[in-house]
């Protein structure tokens, strides 16, 4: 794994939603706790269901636990849009390496007012690159079956779905070294 305690400045890159939004992407600072907060709070409960797979709404405490990176084995990438001169986190993305394995677990979330402008697939593109570039094996997430958005931009990008009838949830997986196994 090539990850590193200090913050990786290397992994920037700005994206553009489809009504021409300019979007930022970067690694999260611990810095950013509050607009990290601001957005969590304001899901709709359908997102975070979506995000979390619980009905229940997520606490300032576990935001502000999830500031504090280890950049060697887990990897935030958050999406910032500028409005009045006021930057504004409006996605996340980030995955947990298993030190045993080499693969990580992957989650994100758009925030609703930015839901299905392209962020999403854009946002999950540039974290495989950096989950590449960072020596991961392979990303898997569990999501909900019901998921059809994410499960269509998780085809388009080469994920294979396995159902899980023990959680009935699908588990997703993406090898990203060509020696790794499909799951
Ligand atoms: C899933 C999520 C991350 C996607 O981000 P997004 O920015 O909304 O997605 P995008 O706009 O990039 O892409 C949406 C795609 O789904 C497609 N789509 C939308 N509704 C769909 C549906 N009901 N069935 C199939 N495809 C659908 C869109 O057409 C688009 O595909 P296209 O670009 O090929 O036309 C976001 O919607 C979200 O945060 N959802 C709630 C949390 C969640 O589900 N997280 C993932 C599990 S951890």
């Amino acid at each position: 794994m090539a990850g590193s305690t200090t913050y990786p400045e290397e992994f920037q890159t700005v994206i553009r939603a489809k009504d021409g939004t300019e979007v930022l992407v970067r690694p999260l600072k611990p810095e950013d706790r509050e607009k990290l907060y601001q957005m969590y709070s304001t899901l709709s409960k359908e997102t975070n269901y979506l995000r979390f797979l619980i009905r229940k709404p997520i606490t300032r405490w576990l935001v502000e636990k999830w500031t504090e990176i280890d950049y060697r084995e887990k990897m935030a990438l958050v999406a910032l849009v500028t409005r009045s001169g006021e930057q504004e986190i409006i996605a996340d993305s980030r995955f947990y390496v298993d030190k045993t394995t080499g693969e990580a677990e992957i989650a994100m979330v758009v925030h609703d007012n930015w839901q299905n402008k392209g962020i999403g697939t854009q946002l999950l593109q540039y974290t495989i690159e950096v989950a590449r570039k960072m020596g991961v094996k392979g990303l898997f997430a569990y999501i909900n079956p019901e998921n059809k958005r994410i499960i269509h931009i998780t085809n388009k990008l080469g994920f294979k779905a396995k159902w899980m009838s023990e959680t009935i949830e699908y588990k997703i997986y993406l090898p990203l070294t060509k020696t790794t196994n499909t799951k």
